[in-house]
């Protein structure tokens, strides 16, 4: 007998590269996400380089995250990263991660870095939950304040570290000296 209730449906996200029409969603995402947003000017800049790639995360036909990043020898560099305000939460950052975890191999590109703010603290605990560890500090880093930069890092053979405690105490618990 049937209970009546339909079963939820998962929304599917597709990533995939970013594409010059999707750049008024991921503007709208960039404006809600940042209190120093990237232009569009910005964005165009940075992916006119040969190793930067933008790519977006699409649910029902609507942009819904992205990220851009540049391709290293030895790593990638997550430049920008952004999740919509109203789907975070959802998983969305959490593919996005893994969709560049993928692209990295013990023989090649096996560490992912990035810079985040002292004062983002969401962001902070999202990469601490896909096993990114503090490694280093950038005294004032940034132009629009005096907040200082932590550079986060994920290394391909870190994830045998999955299950350490995160301690609130202290941001930047596993620093090492790299
Ligand atoms: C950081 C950000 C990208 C996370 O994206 P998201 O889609 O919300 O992340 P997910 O839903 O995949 O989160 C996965 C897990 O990370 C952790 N996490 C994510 N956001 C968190 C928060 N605000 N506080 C605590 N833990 C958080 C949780 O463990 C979460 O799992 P749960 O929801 O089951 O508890 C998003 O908050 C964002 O766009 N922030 C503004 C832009 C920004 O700061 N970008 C990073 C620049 S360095």
């Amino acid at each position: 007998m049937s209970s009546g209730s339909t079963p939820k449906q998962k929304t599917e996200t597709q990533i995939r590269w970013l594409i010059r029409r999707d750049m008024p969603e991921v503007l709208q995402i960039e404006q809600e996400s940042f209190q120093s947003p990237w232009t569009d000017e910005d964005f165009l800049c940075c992916l006119r380089q040969r190793n930067c790639i933008g790519m977006v995360a699409e649910q029902d036909q609507r942009i819904v995250g992205f990220m851009i990043y540049e391709l290293h020898k030895t790593r990638l560099h997550i430049l920008n990263f952004a999740v919509a305000k109203d789907l975070r939460r959802s998983g969305v950052g959490g593919q996005m991660v893994l969709r560049l975890i993928d692209k990295l191999s013990q023989q090649r590109r096996n560490e992912i870095l990035l810079e985040v703010r002292e004062r983002n603290l969401d962001a902070q605990l999202f990469f601490r939950e896909q096993n990114f560890r503090a490694i280093s500090v950038l005294r004032c880093h940034y132009d629009d304040t005096d907040e200082d930069a932590y550079i986060l890092r994920f290394r391909l053979d870190a994830t045998h570290d999955a299950t350490s405690p995160y301690s609130p105490r202290n941001r930047i618990s596993e620093y090492d000296a790299a």
